[in-house]
């Protein structure tokens, strides 16, 4: 090559042609192009410039060098290569890492640095390599970058300045790349730790439902055993009126129709236990509150009849509907419940009375209040009572609240606690209108 013919390459990468080449991979790397083609383009780019050039990076990956790219290479030579170790004699790549500096060689057919891959290039008609670390932001040998000739040749100062133009382009590439890895992998692990969080929760939240259930079972058992003595009750009768002289028929389909009422109703409430009970992945969808609280009531009627508690449920018409998860809706308006019975057991000099309203609120919002004239909760542990394991009672978990809240919390709504007047208290919670 003449010295005129450099001068002109010279003029043409000095001038360019509007986008600069360099532009052209800078880009490729904003766009996050895969690196090895972001290596090959700069590679390319090299060879376009130096005519006679074999470009070839090496990516480094512990104590040994990866191929990056290197489109001109042979792949048995680059196959080969793939994988040396970094060390004080490993051709030029292996040896530029090492010292973390650049290593010329400017005939491979003499210099020892090639013993060991001397045979190798040569076969493939490979005669010099000039190789260049590419170091990371920290100041780490991240890859390494090899200038190949089939002659014997040493650098001139135009071969350099590309050098340390193209070092400085495929750092760039390379750091972006390992700093997005990284990025993924501490993405990936937040993934991973907020999802066995969930899991956890919904372990737990699975386990105080049964707990919950479990202190039911009288209750519940009473409720279903009701509707169960008047269905052999009507039956009984029905048979009666049948085996009279004339049937009373009419007051036959009356009593069957009670008798399939009350088998509903009993089926309801297994239903409900059954939906309780089971461990479900969460799952939302539009539903109306007054729904869940019904559903709820119809759980612990029996249990609120035994505290001689009078429970009115107070609901605003055409309430707009939520979304969320049924199961855990019905579990927050459960445990508000049940810790207002438990807090009016103690009452005798007032009438225990719980209230469940559900109303609308600032256009946005819908409001479930449960109202009770229990033994109130005193100002300092208002906010406390939402803790984990914080509990008043002999036999409480201290979950029922916090478990709530947290449920609540991820509907996009509030669960916070006031005194009632003149005892008691309230808990109450609020969920965007879907
Ligand atoms: N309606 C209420 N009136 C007065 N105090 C209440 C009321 N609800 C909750 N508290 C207080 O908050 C505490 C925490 O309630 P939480 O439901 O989290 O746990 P717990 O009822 O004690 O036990 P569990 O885990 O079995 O529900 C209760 O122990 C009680 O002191
Ligand atoms: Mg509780």
């Amino acid at each position: 090559m003449t010295a005129a013919s450099d001068s002109t390459a010279e003029e043409r990468d000095t001038q360019g042609s509007g986008v600069s080449a360099e532009g052209r991979i800078l880009e490729m790397v904003a766009k996050g192009v895969a690196l090895s083609d972001v290596l090959d383009g700069l590679c390319r780019l090299v060879e376009e410039r130096r005519p006679g050039v074999l470009a070839s990076i090496l990516l480094r990956d512990g104590d040994r060098l990866r191929h990056g790219g290197a489109p001109s290479l042979s792949k048995t030579y680059t196959d080969a290569i793939d994988g040396a170790a970094i060390g004080a004699t490993a051709g030029s790549f292996g040896t530029a890492a090492y010292r973390a500096q650049q290593v010329i060689v400017a005939d491979i057919g003499t210099d020892p640095l090639w013993a060991d891959y001397r045979e190798r290039a040569l076969a493939h008609g490979l005669r010099a390599c000039w190789s260049t670390p590419i170091f990371a932001s920290g100041g780490a040998v991240i890859a390494t970058f090899a200038m190949y000739f089939r002659e014997p040749r040493s650098p001139s100062p135009r071969d350099q300045q590309i050098v340390e133009q193209i070092t400085h382009l495929a750092g760039i590439a390379i750091q972006r790349k390992l700093d997005e890895d990284k990025l993924r992998e501490s993405e990936d692990e937040r993934k991973r730790a907020e999802e066995a969080l969930h899991r956890a929760q919904a372990e737990l939240a699975h386990v105080t439902r049964l707990t919950t259930l479990g202190q039911l079972a009288a209750s519940i058992a009473h409720e279903v055993n009701q509707p169960l003595a008047a269905i052999v009750a009507d039956a009984n009768a029905s048979l009666n009126w049948l085996a009279a002289a004339e049937p009373e028929l009419e007051r036959v389909r009356e009593t069957l129709t009670a008798i399939a009422t009350d088998g509903h109703r009993a089926a309801d409430v297994i239903q409900r236990i059954r939906q309780l009970a089971t461990k479900t992945e969460p799952r939302k969808a539009r539903l109306d509150v007054d729904g869940v609280v019904s559903d709820v009531v119809a759980l612990v009627r029996a249990e609120v009849a035994r505290h001689d508690i009078t429970l009115t449920l107070d609901s605003a018409p055409s309430l707009p509907s939520v979304v969320g998860d049924r199961v855990q809706l019905q579990q927050v308006v459960l445990n508000l419940v049940m810790n207002a019975i438990e807090a009016m057991a103690p009452v005798t000099d007032r009438p225990r009375k719980l209230v469940i309203r559900s109303e609308r609120h600032a256009d946005d919002e819908v409001r479930v209040t449960v109202h009770d004239t229990g033994v109130g909760i005193r100002a300092s542990d208002l906010d406390r009572a939402f803790s984990a394991f914080f509990t008043t009672k002999p036999g409480g978990m201290g979950m029922g609240l916090s478990i709530s809240r947290s449920i609540i919390e991820a509907h996009g709504g509030r669960l916070w606690a006031s005194p009632n007047a003149p005892h008691g208290a309230i808990f109450q919670f609020s969920l965007p209108v879907a």
